[in-house]
């Protein structure tokens, strides 16, 4: 009799599970499954790495995404509802996108600098493509749906223009910031990153990995095509989306935050100013755990005795690993890949 009982209380949660598992939205499948194979298998793997996988979405565009995200998710972003107050930071990874989302965020909160700081960031802005998987690391997609209607929204991505929400691509719904660095620090910095960082496949030696990335065989695709969509977008837009290079922080942080504030509609003081610029230095934002991504080391998804997340933060480490030849081939590449484009990229500064 308590064997029977048993059984029917078994095959009634499975029953239930199952109705659950089914009801679900296929990212929070993915999420849910996620979740536990980074709680259980995750830590069991000799090697943590999974390859990309190359994806055509319901829009027919084509990307080689990394294992953080997938189809499941990019094809609720593609679906997304904007806000009018959001402001989206978009860029090729390894561009400057913290950096940027660090002065966004201080210039949006003019006055609360310290609270910006002693917060980590990861938790102030929702990173669109990354399902909550871990959420202790950062807030993902689901917080973004589930922001507060009262608070503005502040997200990042990764993501060509043409894999951002449908409502983002087809008017300038929001703010639309673009973070570019040129190619040949953007394409070192991706090189040490994929080294540390358990999300990426192993980009095996530097050779084998600038080969890549001159192909566009990377998580994202090509840093060519990535740039120019948004690029073009910026010169139809003027209103709506705003064009930062690396080199220009690099330059002169100082009047980069003045255009940035001016673009996000933000009375800024001079002193205000000066105090974001000290706490965006290199400098501060590298020893600040907030800013660091010290948490993803502490989980295991970065390995900083590899390399750091805030590694050098300078314009022209490519000199140091570019080869003669590698050099002569990449400036054929982008004088042949750029020959129609209105846009420099500074190499050194
Ligand atoms: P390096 O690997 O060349 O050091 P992203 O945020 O898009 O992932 O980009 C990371 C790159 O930006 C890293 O480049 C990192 O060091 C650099 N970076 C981050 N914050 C910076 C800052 N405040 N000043 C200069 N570079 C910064």
């Amino acid at each position: 009799m308590e064997m029977c009982l048993a059984l029917l209380i078994s095959i009634a949660c499975t029953v239930i599970a199952t109705f659950w598992w089914l009801s679900l939205r296929e990212i929070d499948r993915f999420t849910y499954g996620g979740k536990v194979f980074f709680k259980t298998l995750w830590h069991l793997l000799p090697a943590k790495r999974q390859p990309l996988v190359n994806v055509k979405f319901t829009n027919g565009f084509e990307m080689m995404t990394p294992s953080y995200t997938g189809k499941p998710v990019i094809e609720e972003v593609l679906n997304f509802k904007m806000r009018p107050d959001d402001v989206v930071i978009a860029s090729y990874t390894k561009a400057g996108t913290t950096w940027t989302q660090m002065i966004v965020r201080m210039i949006c909160n003019a006055g609360a600098k310290k609270d910006v700081a002693s917060k980590r960031l990861a938790n102030q802005f929702g990173f669109l493509e990354m399902p909550e998987v871990v959420s202790a690391l950062g807030k993902g997609f689901q917080s973004l749906e589930k922001w507060s209607q009262a608070e503005r929204r502040f997200m990042k991505t990764h993501l060509p223009f043409k894999l951002l929400p449908y409502e983002l691509q087809h008017n300038g719904v929001c703010k639309l910031i673009c973070v570019v660095r040129n190619p040949k620090d953007n394409c070192v910095s991706l090189y040490h990153f994929h080294r540390m960082a358990s999300g990426l496949p192993d980009p095996g030696t530097w050779d084998e990995f600038f080969a890549s990335f001159c192909k566009g065989d990377i998580a994202y695709g090509s840093w060519f095509d990535h740039v120019h969509q948004y690029w073009k977008v910026s010169q139809e837009r003027k209103d709506s989306v705003y064009f930062v290079s690396y080199e220009n922080l690099q330059k002169d942080m100082k009047s980069e935050v003045a255009k940035m504030a001016k673009f996000l509609e933000k009375d800024v003081s001079e002193n205000e100013i000066d105090a974001i610029v000290e706490h965006c230095s290199f400098s501060r934002m590298s020893s600040n755990e907030n800013t660091d991504f010290s948490e993803f080391n502490k989980a295991g998804l970065m390995d900083f005795s590899v390399s750091k997340f805030m590694r050098k933060g300078q314009v022209g480490d490519w000199k140091n690993h570019f080869t003669i030849n590698q050099n002569i081939e990449f400036d054929e590449l982008y004088k042949a890949r750029t020959k129609d484009w209105t846009l420099n990229f500074e190499f050194e500064i």
